[in-house]
């Protein structure tokens, strides 16, 4: 049986008009990805963690900005941390500047994060993960929601035995990457933990890890019962796969479309970056978007070579003229949905 992924499901209040949410990801979901997700089907997108300690110090090394535009939306911001309190002034403050959802990331395995006692490492101490939970569920008014991951050594099934009590605390919806954090991005991500944990708990569950295309979404869906299936790295560079998941749409892209869309997530990137930051944030994109065969291998190398985005852009667009024309019909559509509501900033850590 076909799964509709065209269906409407809410989070709380927030109603979320399609079965396909892309992941937050470290390093990767600048606003112009999130908008690009939002285009190519998404009916939630994420912003990257965020540290809660960054919100209240202002530290400048960690920080960078976020801007939410008004096409983004719904939208939900992960932050991170292991103190209650700080948690919850940092909910108040991505409430106070506009997000939709407030998600607190459980899942994250890298090491800057894990030893501060933060992200997966909370799935290990139960108490305060619940304690986090009811002080952020407590202080803003829009839903809190949790991404997790199964747990934090090979096999585990913490997840299963903290799932509901989150619920209980306060999480409106998880997010289940179920993968231990000892394993990283190693092996598969086991969804039969998604079924039981479905099975578990009275709000939406969303299944994260290994959708990467039509087929899979669709397994992942009916087997779990979870109410959206996530999509990360499938959707680096690729915003198609995002349409084939939804649409069955296997044709790929025009040589013309990638340049297009990559050239108008290079200005993006810019604009909210700054020239000096995005130069060096968007040289593992270009291998991403002219991957999948699309393009020769030494192309892509000259591309990472080149000094300067404008340089890029020149040689990009010289090497597929047709794609001048595709690039201002995106432009001329985009232009009025980029208002942008808040300014917040961005952690420079990774992973979940
Ligand atoms: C580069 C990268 C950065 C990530 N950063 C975050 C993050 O900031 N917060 C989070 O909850 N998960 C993060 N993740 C995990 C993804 O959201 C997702 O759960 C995981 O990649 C599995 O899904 P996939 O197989 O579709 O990629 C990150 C993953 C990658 C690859």
């Amino acid at each position: 049986m076909q799964v509709n992924l065209h269906e409407t499901w809410h989070i709380g209040p927030v109603e979320i008009p399609s079965r396909l949410v892309l992941a937050p990801m470290a390093g990767v979901s600048v606003q112009a990805f999130r908008r690009q997700g939002k285009r190519f089907g998404a009916g939630l997108v994420c912003s990257e963690m965020v540290s809660c300690a960054g919100l209240q110090h202002g530290n400048e090394r960690t920080l960078g900005y976020l801007r939410i535009a008004s096409d983004e939306r719904p939208l939900a911001v992960q932050i991170f941390g292991s103190e209650p309190a700080v948690m919850a002034g940092a909910a108040r403050m991505v409430e106070e500047a506009g997000a939709d959802i407030v998600d607190i990331n459980f899942g994250c395995p890298v090491k800057k994060v894990t030893k501060t006692g933060a992200g997966a490492t909370m799935l290990d101490d139960p108490e305060r993960a619940c304690r986090v939970v009811e002080a952020v569920a407590s202080a803003v008014s829009v839903p809190v929601t949790v991404k997790l991951r199964r747990g934090l050594e090979n096999g585990s099934r913490a997840c299963l035995s903290i799932g509901p009590r989150l619920v209980e605390a306060g999480a409106a919806s998880l997010t289940l990457h179920p993968r231990s954090a000892k394993q990283m991005y190693t092996g598969t991500a086991d969804h039969s933990l998604t079924a039981e944990l479905v099975s578990l708990v009275t709000v939406p569950v969303v299944a994260s890890g290994d959708i990467v295309s039509r087929a899979r979404a669709q397994a992942v869906l009916a087997s779990t019962g979870a109410a959206a299936v996530m999509v990360g790295r499938a959707a680096q560079g690729n915003p198609w796969a995002l349409q084939e998941i939804l649409e069955g749409d296997g044709d790929g892209p025009s040589r013309e479309e990638v340049v297009a869309e990559l050239v108008l997530f290079m200005r993006e990137t810019v604009r909210e970056l700054g020239e000096h930051r995005a130069t060096g944030f968007l040289k593992k994109f270009y291998g991403w978007y002219l991957g999948h065969g699309r393009f020769p291998r030494a192309f892509k190398a000259e591309l990472t070579q080149l000094p300067t985005i404008a340089e890029v852009e020149t040689r990009l667009l010289g090497a597929v003229p047709g794609a001048r024309f595709v690039l201002a019909r995106l432009e001329e559509e985009l232009q009025h949905g980029d208002e942008v509501l808040l300014d917040l900033p961005i952690s420079i850590y990774g992973g979940g």
